[in-house]
């Protein structure tokens, strides 16, 4: 099975991909990950990952469509994947497809994660992030159990560098005009499923069993 996780910055896709790799057992691809790994190594993308990145703007299609391609030829999982913030334009929804042609696979089922723009605002300012495993929390409702430090690596959290108020209203501006043309697109396909999130976290669980088994 491979799905796709599509959503505003900050809206949960992390989140919600955490709750499916322990249901469905699929293998996790962030592109925003990708990036930051690539940064972090100091490689000739990230470096030019970076200036697109910090300024709230998209990372130029072919570049992105090129690395993914590169790490699932490198992961070659049979049983598929979740697919956390690609694709976010229509050229790389189309690449996407060529790309899992190439594996004999498909997609089948892309959820949309809701949640207001105000809320994610407040969540972002709240999240903070491990350096070394890459885990999320949010500082009063995913708190880590040891302030500062990561549950599972005992690394030191973080802010993202993007997380900023000024480079989160670049990300959600960028996702109005390139992003959602995808809701109308896959949704013409019949493969488009919204999850709501604005919950707390563990009313997560039941919502995507829900949508899951429907
Ligand atoms: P990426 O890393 O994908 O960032 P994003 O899309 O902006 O989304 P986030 O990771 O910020 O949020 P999320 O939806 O994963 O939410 P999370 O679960 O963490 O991309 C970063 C950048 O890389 C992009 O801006 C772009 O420049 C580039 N890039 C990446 N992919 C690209 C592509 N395909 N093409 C071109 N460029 C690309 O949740 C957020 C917070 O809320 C956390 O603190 C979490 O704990 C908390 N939270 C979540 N759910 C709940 C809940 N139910 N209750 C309480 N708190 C919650
Ligand atoms: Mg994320």
């Amino acid at each position: 099975m491979n799905l796709i996780l599509l959503g505003a910055p900050g809206a949960g896709k992390g989140t919600v991909s955490a709750q499916l790799i322990s249901l469905l057992g699929l293998t996790h691809v962030s592109t925003g990950d990708l990036f930051r790994q690539s940064i972090a190594e100091g490689t000739p993308l990230g470096i030019e990952a970076k200036h697109y990145i910090e300024a709230g703007c998209l990372v130029p299609d072919t570049l992105t469509a090129n690395m993914l391609q590169e790490h699932l030829r490198s992961l070659s999982s049979s049983s598929g994947y979740i697919f956390d913030g690609f694709p976010r334009t229509i050229p790389q929804a189309e690449a996407l497809d060529r790309i899992l042609a190439e594996f004999n696979m498909d997609i089948d089922l892309v959820l949309l994660v809701e949640v207001d723009y105000e809320l994610i605002c407040e969540r972002i300012s709240q999240r903070r992030v491990c350096p070394l495993c890459g885990a999320s929390y949010h500082l009063t409702l995913n708190a880590p159990a040891r302030p500062g430090l990561c549950d599972h690596c005992a690394g030191e959290l973080q802010r993202r560098a993007d997380d900023s108020r000024e480079t989160v209203m670049a990300r959600l501006k960028t996702f109005e005009e390139n992003t959602k043309p995808l809701i109308q697109f896959y949704e013409a396909r019949g493969l488009l499923r919204r999850i709501d999130n604005s919950g707390p976290p563990e009313a997560l669980r039941e919502i995507l069993r829900k949508v899951l088994s429907t």
